[in-house]
């Protein structure tokens, strides 16, 4: 399981001590939340935010961006160190390109789905992906309940991936906390996404480390 911290919930003036906590408490990607006010009704973080965390952990930077014209912003977050790059399905038209570049400027590309878009949609995209973001609240804020019906939504998904012979890895993301991680790891997530159970709890780095225990 690789636990990936949601800075979105983090103290946003203390950014570098807090993913350095979550890190010592078993945490082993970053997840940085973009969103334009457009595509999701709420506002975060640029690239200049993902260029100050790459100078301040050695963590890879998974960017999921919640924005319209994705394409015009992509190559700015490699250029500031983005490793991992969600783009979501439901706001792009010519998904194959965009995939495509993301792999050509190194970065590992996914594709992010929001609760009510079937996965059936990524029937032919799927082989170029290294991962599928599958969003379990709907996507703009943290701290939302999750929703149950994504468990089964995982399963399905990684019944496809093992059918077809694929290594694409499962991400969840939204409402992500111990009394829920493990189920979903059963389900077939590999990477679980968390940012109110980690950051805002006080001690963020045992917060991170119940989230990997509860996983074990
Ligand atoms: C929601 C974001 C999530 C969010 C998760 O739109 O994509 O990454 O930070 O927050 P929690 O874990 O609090 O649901
Ligand atoms: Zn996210």
């Amino acid at each position: 399981m690789i636990l990936a911290p949601s800075i979105l919930s983090a103290d946003m003036a203390k950014l570098g001590d807090e993913v350095q906590r979550a890190e010592r408490g078993g945490a082993s990607l970053v997840h940085v939340d973009v969103m334009d006010g457009h595509f999701v009704p709420n506002l975060t973080v640029g690239p200049a935010v993902v260029a100050a965390l790459k100078r301040s952990t050695t963590l890879p930077l998974d960017v999921h961006l919640m924005i319209e014209n994705a394409d015009r912003y992509v190559d700015a977050f490699a250029d500031a160190g983005a490793q991992w790059m969600s783009v979501h399905l439901e706001a792009l038209p010519h998904l194959e390109r965009t995939i495509a570049h993301l792999r050509s400027r190194g970065v590992r590309p996914g594709v992010a789905l929001n609760p009510s878009t079937p996965i059936a949609l990524l029937d032919e995209i799927l082989p170029e992906l290294d991962y599928v973001l599958v969003m379990s609240v709907n996507p703009g804020f943290g701290g939302q309940h999750f929703l149950p019906r994504s468990l089964d939504k995982i399963q399905r998904l990684a019944r496809v991936i093992r059918d077809r012979g694929l290594t694409t890895q499962i991400e969840v993301d939204g409402g992500i906390g111990p009394g829920n991680a493990r189920s979903l790891v059963e389900a077939g997530a590999e990477v679980l996404v968390a940012g109110s159970a980690i950051f805002g709890q006080g001690d963020v780095e045992s917060a991170a480390r119940r989230l990997v225990e509860a996983c074990l």
